[in-house]
């Protein structure tokens, strides 16, 4: 199995990836590191414990970083996620298990230096704790197998952005962070909004979940009422993106994408800032300042129904 350090910021949506990585026999989930972003980082991290209690997880919890590396916080997305980030779902206030003593960013960086070339890092929130990990041990770059992002949009299939015209959240979050990420030489992968505003779950296909997959199935029913009435009433659709779970999807079997390559920038203020962007045609006659940078690969199209069976399938 391919083990995975999941960084998170549960979340509605990223409780069902971790409930599906969780599941899938072809994934060890090694650890779950948190981040602020959809809800503060104590509400986030009360998040994970809570699944880890419930749904007896053997992965290590640890929290990570509470704010940005350099923009001003943006705040927890109340609108989407709710209150503490699992909608009308609470997490008790006392659990019987903790997060480990290390922050994220020290959790990513020794269990990568301890498990040379293993480890693939999932990241489905802002990238903070990532850029950390980098800034502090810059060595991880050549002992990580891959980093999976969900984040971002590349104007492909029209998607460009879900928190602005042209920024999608979790870069917007922190898009020095991203900038860090996507430039450094390690393998990137970018499920962004333009596959993962691709795939669907409708409100009949969660329904059918909630009947034929048990406990994980009734919790991820139970958490998604708020995230469907923010759908419904803000987006206008019956159902919700598939965000967070179609990295996981990308680490069980790669081939549900098709992807290009290139190398990639976030914008990091202005107007367009946390917009992502990835150079794809020749253009050096000027000078070739792109060029110093790896070529990461960006989803750009997926078979969303393979995908969606895949989901119901695991769990
Ligand atoms: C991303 O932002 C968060 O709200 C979701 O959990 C997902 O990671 C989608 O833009
Ligand atoms: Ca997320």
């Amino acid at each position: 199995a391919k083990k995975i350090i999941l960084d998170t910021d549960p979340g509605i949506d990223d409780a069902m990836a971790i409930l599906f990585a969780e599941a899938h026999p072809d994934i060890d989930l090694i650890g779950i590191t948190t981040v602020y972003g959809n809800a503060t980082i104590d509400n986030g991290t009360q998040n994970a414990l809570y699944l880890k209690q419930k749904f007896r997880m053997k992965a290590l919890v640890a929290k990570g970083t509470d704010k940005p590396l350099i923009r001003e916080p943006v705040g927890a997305t109340v609108v989407v996620h709710g209150e503490a980030g699992f909608g009308d779902v609470t997490a008790p206030n006392s659990l019987d298990i903790e997060a480990i003593e290390k922050p994220a960013y020290q959790f990513i960086i020794d269990s990568v230096r301890e498990n040379p070339g293993e480890i693939t890092l999932v990241a489905v929130g802002p990238l903070t704790n990532l850029a950390l990990a980098l800034e502090v041990a810059p060595d991880i770059v050549d002992l990580v197998k891959e980093v999976v992002v969900m984040g971002g949009a590349f104007g492909e299939n029209d998607h460009r952005g879900n928190v602005t015209p042209f920024a999608e959240a979790n870069i917007h979050d922190d898009p020095h962070a991203a900038d860090k990420v996507f430039t450094a030489t390690w393998p990137v992968v970018i499920i962004g909004l333009d596959v993962t505003e691709e795939s669907f779950f409708t409100s009949q296909y969660l329904d059918e979940l909630r009947d034929d997959a048990g406990e994980v199935g009734q919790f991820i029913w139970d958490i998604s009422r708020y995230y469907l009435r923010f759908y419904s009433e803000k987006v206008g659709m019956n159902g919700c993106h598939v965000h967070d779970p179609s990295a996981i999807a990308y680490v069980i079997q790669p081939a549900l994408f098709k992807t290009r390559r290139g190398p990639i920038r976030v914008v990091t203020g202005g107007p367009a800032e946390g917009m992502t962007i990835q150079k794809v045609d020749q253009c050096n006659y000027m000078n070739d300042e792109w060029s110093i940078f790896p070529a990461q690969q960006v989803g750009v199209q997926v078979d969303d129904e393979t995908l969606l069976s895949l989901y119901r399938e695991t769990l």
